[in-house]
């Protein structure tokens, strides 16, 4: 074979498949209980919506964006993260002049160019959700609460769960004057990429994983500290909502996330058991996001979390993936007469809602038996020359053994009683 798959990319097999229904089902039930609504938009948006969404100085625009001009010279990119497709979306359809909160979410691919390790890919998938209209602390608080609950229904425990407070336009310019200052004193122990960040996102620094980076700026002043009385009083309300819930988090002042369009609430969900891509998700709010895309003022939060991570973490720690979907029912029509007789019977027995197969490579009734074996069905139904004539079969109980001549035409009666849908 002359092909390989790109890069940081991966397929997911058949064998793969019952494990990402069972995640994607969980998480689709959560969501209907918490009230969110799906929403799918476009893998490609207009290059501009991301640089502006998510900030020029970001690894994601200026490193990472899938970015080319179409035939047409409209520069494009694949979706990196999807809120700003979503808050796009929003606005171009004036969601909001429907009802004042759209609670949303969404689950699909994204695109990084990354270099790949364990956890971090070019191609991946995340869920998330973004709750665009409220600006009351609890809402932060109910996106955090959806994925806890995701996480707590799929088995995984000893999660991480750290928030901030990134300030908003008030405190964060005097913050970062601070800030900058003692970046400077500290200058010549900085690592080379936090120098270049001291020009354009400072901040960022402080959750550098640079080992260097992290001796010196130990004692740097926090954004936590230096919020205006607004952003104090909502990052406390947060946390007196968790207290009520008995959530167990951390308040780490240096966690910055990696998107510029955060105000306020800032949050992270870390697990052990991933080495050091360890964020399965995180999030918080963008108070001015919309209105930096052109929209009106448009208070939100959202999270969104990797779904590969998600899946490494649980194979790890072994959980379950819910039962193994087997087959009902394996026919085996021995030669074309027998074929042909039993094709309306199986077509009839799938409409009315079982799992059934038939050997489509003229096998022997041994390799047949087997096949039968190796897709684990519970029943089996045999049809040979002998059969045909009688318009009977044989029904086989794959687990007991037992097996029953029946008339064909009472097959359905047969598995209706042993295999109530
Ligand atoms: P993010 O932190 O960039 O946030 O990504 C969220 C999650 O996506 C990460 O915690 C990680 O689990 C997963 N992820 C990110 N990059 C990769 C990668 N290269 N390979 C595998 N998994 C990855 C956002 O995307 C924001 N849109 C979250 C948000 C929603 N904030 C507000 N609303």
């Amino acid at each position: 074979m002359n092909y390989r798959i790109p890069t940081g990319t991966k397929d997911t097999l058949p064998a793969d498949i019952p494990r990402w229904h069972h995640v994607e089902k969980v998480i689709g039930s959560v969501m209907r209980r918490f009230n969110y609504k799906e929403i799918r938009t476009p893998v490609f948006e207009y290059t501009e919506l991301f640089t502006r969404g998510i900030g020029e100085t970001t690894d994601v625009v200026g490193k990472e964006m899938y970015t080319f001009l179409d035939k047409g010279n409209e520069s494009l990119t694949l979706r990196p993260e999807m809120t700003a497709s979503v808050v796009r979306s929003y606005l171009e359809n004036n969601l909001g002049s429907a009802q004042p909160l759209n609670k949303l979410y969404y689950l699909g691919p994204m695109f990084r160019q990354e270099r790949p390790q364990k956890g971090r890919l070019r191609q991946f998938m995340q869920f998330g959700v973004e709750a665009i209209g409220s600006a009351l602390p609890e809402q932060d608080v109910e996106t955090m609460l959806v994925a806890m609950t995701v996480y707590e229904e799929l088995g995984l425990h000893g999660l991480t769960f750290k928030i901030n407070s990134v300030g908003c336009p008030v405190c964060r310019p005097g913050y970062r004057e601070v800030l900058v200052r003692f970046l400077n004193g500290v200058r010549d122990g900085l690592s080379p990429e936090s120098v270049k960040r001291l020009e354009t996102n400072p901040m960022r620094i402080l959750d550098s994983k640079n080992e260097q980076d992290v001796a010196v700026t130990a004692n740097a002043p926090l954004m936590k500290d230096h919020l205006c009385d607004e952003c104090r009083t909502h990052f406390e309300r947060v946390q007196r909502a968790l207290g009520a819930l008995h959530i167990e988090f951390e308040v780490d002042g240096r966690l910055v996330r990696g998107l510029d369009y955060y105000t306020r609430t800032a949050y992270e969900i870390q697990s052990g058991s991933l080495g050091s891509q360890n964020a399965l998700g995180g999030g918080g709010r963008y108070d001015l996001l919309a209105e930096s895309l052109g929209g009106p003022p448009t208070p939100a939060v959202g999270f969104a979390a990797g779904m590969e991570r998600l899946l490494l973490v649980m194979e790890a720690e072994q959980l379950p993936f819910g039962e193994p979907e087997v087959l009902d029912l394996f026919w085996v029509a021995l030669g074309e007469p027998a074929m042909t007789f039993s094709i309306p019977y199986i077509h009839a027995l799938r409409k009315h809602g079982y799992r059934c197969d038939v050997d489509y490579l003229n096998r022997s009734m041994k390799a047949q038996l087997r096949e039968a074996n190796r897709q684990q069905a519970r029943y089996v139904v045999i049809v040979g020359d002998q059969e045909l004539q009688q318009a009977q079969c044989q029904v086989k109980n794959m687990s007991t053994g037992e097996q029953s001549a029946v008339p064909v035409d009472s097959v359905m009666q047969f598995l209706q009683s042993a295999l109530p849908l």
